[in-house]
């Protein structure tokens, strides 16, 4: 049969796949492939490997052949040992918790499971990549509030942004670019907030266990609606074997293990494996480095640029010098081969751009000393 040339005008792409604009991202990876020796601060992952015992646990997995799917609420041991610890920690024993493929995985199934076409969702920019386009993916409105330059959450805004289609509010802490880690009085204040209107938060805590001046605070020990992501990707440098969790009401995590049934089906076996060896693995020399890491950038870089001081995360977010994030990043690279993300990738304002310190003394030496330069040009 001849192939018809006759060309349809209709495009094969779903015109809300435009939702997902990955350019900005995508600019400084290609940058830092196609230069020689960059300083690339731009990578979001640990630069501590994956605990050993787990490297092992993963093997031996795929040796004794547990290499096919998993029940989609993942295998037993692991899912009942995080379910046993979200249970304790929150107070609430009528807590379900979903094994996900990674906490991006996570992140679908709850939104997935929460919005209908026009609801709003507010959430606090600059955020992670991934939450606007997934919300507007689904049909649902983005009613952003920004948070800088303090990047703390104000509750009288909040309160304010609440209409009767909200549905959702999502909360990243420690916070993906800024570093911001949110007080107790805080999550308190925006558990209560929600709870008042009906509202559910979807609380990212990917980062939880990387706070570094102050404990953890989650909005799920305030109140029962809060649905809870994380994952092992940054806490046990897994980002690779896509194992992640999400614990909350019953309603809500049924809902999401049903949709997991029909997408992601399960998270990698030898993944689950590895983790729930990886839970058994001390993990403070590992922090303490991204600690000693973020102590030496900031008082590298205190004198010269203007930022709040992370108190978690491995990020760093400061004010690009001459008020455009994008403009200096692309000056940054031409003038000193170094990579870094700027703010417009994280929401609309450009006015700040992203350093990731996981990387090795040396570069981070040569990241400091090249952005000192930056701000002196
Ligand atoms: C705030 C936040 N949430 C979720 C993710 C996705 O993590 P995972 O690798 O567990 O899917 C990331 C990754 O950078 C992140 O920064």
């Amino acid at each position: 049969m001849t192939p018809s040339t006759a060309a349809p005008s209709r495009s094969q792409v779903a015109r809300r796949a435009a939702a997902f604009d990955s350019s900005g991202i995508r600019k400084a990876f290609d940058l830092a492939a196609r230069l020689e020796d960059p300083i690339n601060l731009s990578i979001g992952q640990p630069d501590f490997g994956m605990p050993q015992p787990a490297r092992t646990a993963a093997g031996a997995a795929i040796d004794a052949g547990r290499n096919g799917y998993t029940p989609t609420q993942g295998i037993p041991a692991l899912r009942e040992r995080l379910e046993a610890a979200a249970r304790g920690e929150t107070g609430q024993p009528e807590r379900r918790l979903l094994v996900t493929s990674g906490t991006s995985g996570g992140l679908v199934l709850a939104l997935m499971a929460t919005l209908d076409p026009g609801d709003e969702v507010i959430l606090f920019e600059p955020a992670f990549v991934m939450y606007r386009p997934l919300v507007e993916f689904l049909g649902g409105r983005v009613v952003a509030i920004y948070t800088a330059p303090a990047f703390t959450i104000d509750l009288a805004r909040v309160a304010a942004a609440i209409t009767p289609r909200t549905k959702v509010i999502l909360l990243n802490t420690p916070a993906n670019p800024t570093g911001v880690v949110a007080s107790d009085d805080l999550v308190r204040g925006l558990a209560a907030l929600a709870d008042e209107h009906g509202v559910t938060i979807i609380s990212d805590e990917l980062y939880r266990t990387l706070c570094y001046d102050a404990p953890f605070a989650s909005p799920a020990r305030h109140s029962s609606r809060v649905v809870v992501l994380d994952g092992f990707s940054k806490s046990h440098a897994m980002t690779g074997w896509r194992v992640g969790w999400l614990h909350g009401p019953p309603d809500v995590v049924d809902t999401c293990a049903m949709i997991q049934q029909y997408t992601f089906v399960c998270a990698p076996q030898v993944g689950q494996w590895a983790a729930l060896e990886a839970l058994e693995c001390p993990m403070d020399a590992a922090i303490g480095e991204c600690r000693r890491k973020r102590d030496k950038l900031v008082a590298g870089l205190r004198d010269h640029y203007d930022f709040q001081v992370p108190g978690g995360a491995f990020y760093l977010y400061p004010r690009a010098p001459g008020g455009s994030g994008t403009a200096f990043a692309e000056r940054a690279a031409a003038e000193e081969k170094l990579i870094v993300v700027p703010g417009k990738v994280f929401g609309a304002a450009d006015s700040h751009f992203r350093i990731a310190y996981t990387t090795d003394d040396l570069t981070l030496d040569r990241g400091i000393a090249a952005l000192r330069r930056l701000a002196a040009g």
